[in-house]
């Protein structure tokens, strides 16, 4: 193995460290190994016959090629780039962003290797109200990309609608034309239908693809590229992982390993799962894990049609931060969740601290090591606490935050998710339960079509007084 390459570390989810109660034992790892391989096996089938498109995106060669020629043309044109999307149309761009540029990237331009990137991924009037009126005499320098699968979905269209509209009437048509880029489905859907109504540059979400697999399409792809991330590095990353979350050798498998011992701990009732990275930049990587894990694997119905309200509740947390938060319940509350840990070698910067004064003597013991070397001690030391309360852990390794070491990260946790999926006997590629409320957000905005349920919707709409404090 390349020393850039992930490794996971999972010693401290067996029953050698935290005891049988709580550890995985020798017989339990045989058995899951067991469970886990002819699952490898059927998902390897899967992709062999194509019936997996988020597997093939690393090895699509047309994809970076598209992406990187629409990049080119706008980077040196604009100064700002605006991501409208939501769930799996937003979160991979902003993790991406956040991992691998510096976090000073939009304010410093000595730091900002493109323009300036904004995604948003919510309708939040105060948030918007304010990136509209900063961006009031930037408008002509700000390339707008809409992504959304569906073209349908209520924020994105709504986002869009409004920045439509002041390009039009700011700007005029051919600059509305020139600068916006519908990312969306081929051949249908509303913004498809748009965006060739309107002659509107487009990028592609490739069929079959999921929002929250789609990272490593176009819909993840382009902002990173724009803004100046080594994309071939991440697809290349990714391709790397594919020989190894394939192997039916579950101990070789990362994937695989993930899965099984999510699966084993959700059958022994630890049913919440923490990522906690020691490290700012992958923070919202676990955003889009906490995404993945929950839109996929949340589920009322298994394969058969039974219904088993099934679903490990994804957890997000930050370290340090969060030790002063919450780690005094990740300690003390109940036994009922597993941490995966993400941890950084060499970070891009370290930073000596410096000498205590006279008065802080009691200081001097930090002064002469680096920031990076305090930060990965309190993981140590945090994991090794939660061990003494026999809470399984587990590490996700990083060498170095880098798009090479992202992209196999990304085609991990997306394998590990399918199965998991697959030994929840679920299918982890739907979310029927997010269209109730679509559906009901058309109703109270009157969508024609949904009378009848604007009609159910209706005693929720005011509240009833006798409970109103
Ligand atoms: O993962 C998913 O499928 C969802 O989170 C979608 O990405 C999200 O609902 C946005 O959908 P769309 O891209 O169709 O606007």
């Amino acid at each position: 193995m390349a020393e850039s390459d992930i490794r996971l570390y999972y010693k401290n989810v067996s029953a050698d460290i935290i005891g049988e109660n709580h550890g995985i034992t020798k017989q339990q790892f045989k058995q899951l190994d067991e469970l886990t391989s002819p699952v490898i096996f059927e998902l390897n089938e899967e992709k062999n016959s194509g019936e997996l498109p988020y597997r093939d995106l690393p090895f699509n060669k047309e994809i970076p090629k598209r992406v990187k020629a629409l990049a080119a043309n706008i980077r040196d044109k604009c100064e700002n780039l605006v991501v409208l999307g939501i769930g799996g149309s937003a979160l991979g761009n902003i993790a991406l962003q956040s991992a691998l540029n510096s976090y000073m990237y939009n304010l410093d331009d000595k730091q900002r290797k493109g323009p300036r990137l904004f995604v948003f991924d919510n309708v939040d009037p105060d948030q918007f109200g304010s990136f509209l009126d900063w961006l009031d005499d930037r408008l002509e320098n700000t390339i707008f990309n809409v992504v959304s699968k569906s073209g349908r979905t209520a924020e994105t269209a709504a986002q869009f609608l409004i920045i439509r509209q002041l390009l039009l009437d700011r700007l005029g048509e051919p600059a509305y034309k020139k600068q916006v880029i519908a990312t969306t489905d081929r051949n249908k859907g509303t913004l498809r239908n748009i965006a060739s109504a309107e002659g509107l540059a487009t990028l592609e979400v490739p069929d079959g693809v999921g929002g929250r697999f789609s990272v490593l399409s176009d819909v993840g792809l382009f902002s990173a590229a724009v803004c100046g991330i080594e994309i071939d590095q991440l697809l290349e990353g990714a391709r790397q992982m594919d020989a190894r979350i394939s192997s039916e050798d579950f101990y070789e498998n990362p994937a695989a390993i993930i899965a099984a011992i999510n699966y084993h701990y959700y059958q022994q009732g630890k049913r919440y799962s923490v990522m906690m990275p020691y490290s700012n930049g992958l923070y919202n990587f676990a955003d889009w894990y906490r995404q993945l894990w929950a839109e996929s694997l949340g589920k009322t119905y298994d394969l058969q049609g039974s219904e088993v309200h099934i679903g490990p509740t994804p957890i997000k947390a930050l370290g340090t931060t969060d030790q002063h938060s919450q780690v005094q319940l990740y300690r003390e509350g109940p036994n009922d969740k597993i941490f995966m840990f993400l941890q950084v070698k060499n970070f891009k910067h370290d930073i000596p601290i410096g000498q205590p004064p006279q008065s802080a003597k009691e200081l001097g013991y930090l002064s002469g090591k680096t920031m990076a070397q305090l930060l990965n001690s309190e993981k140590v030391a945090t994991e090794y606490a939660l061990i003494q309360d026999k809470r399984p852990c587990m590490t996700v390794l990083f060498e170095k935050v880098e798009p090479y070491a992202l992209g196999q990260f990304i085609y991990m946790y997306e394998a590990a998710t399918s199965l998991t999926g697959k030994l929840f006997n679920i299918n982890p590629y739907d979310q029927p339960a997010v269209e109730l409320g679509k559906e009901a957000t058309f109703a109270l905005m009157d969508r024609p079509g949904f009378e009848e349920m604007a009609q159910n919707i209706q005693p929720f709409i005011k509240p009833d007084k006798d409970y109103l404090v």
